[in-house]
């Protein structure tokens, strides 16, 4: 297969995913880091069906129990998302404090409807360009410092929807 072959069918580069194998060789828990570093270099930071064939086989592992472990983690993803991710949490915590606002927020700013996120249990909304998902969390557990938002990796506490407005204005 060729090399252009390989990564369309896996979604990566082959030779990576390799050496990401290969340093969790041995080492205890060591699926949820190849999965977590697979995810990271995909470009659209997902996990291609490809991608788990090919880790089961090369650790081992059965693909049925890959996949407990990636649909028991909302951390990973089996579709494309968005160049930028923002992650509204929905806990109790979070929610008593309005996070349900900064949701509904950001579903008018990308053009979204309310049901288009709600809709049989999707939790997660890309825009057609591929520049934003907008996903919902249970808990961060960081509730003390509700309502809590990640933007691309980054944790925002106390988030009101004018700091919301500011934050996605800023990496629009
Ligand atoms: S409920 Fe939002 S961080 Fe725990």
């Amino acid at each position: 297969m060729t090399k252009v072959a390989e990564k369309e069918e896996l979604g990566l580069d082959k030779a990576k995913l390799d050496k990401i194998i290969s340093n969790y060789t041995g080492k205890p828990g060591s699926i949820l880091g190849i999965l977590e570093e697979a995810q990271k270099i995909n470009s659209h930071k997902y996990l291609t069906k490809g991608v788990l064939e090919y880790i089961a086989q090369k650790t081992d592992i059965p693909v049925s129990r890959i996949y407990n472990i990636i649909t028991f983690y909302a951390f990973f993803n089996l579709t494309p998302q968005g160049e930028h991710s923002i992650i509204v949490c929905r806990g109790t915590a979070c929610h008593t404090r309005g996070s349900k606002n900064l949701l509904d927020f950001l579903i008018n700013s990308f053009g979204f409807k309310e049901e288009d996120f709600s809709q049989d249990g999707k939790s997660f909304l890309t825009t057609k360009d591929n520049k934003f998902t907008i996903k919902t969390v249970a808990c961060f557990g960081q509730c003390a410092l509700a309502p809590v938002v990640e933007v691309d990796g980054n944790i925002y506490s106390r988030v009101t929807t004018e700091k919301l407005r500011k934050i996605v204005k800023g990496i629009k």
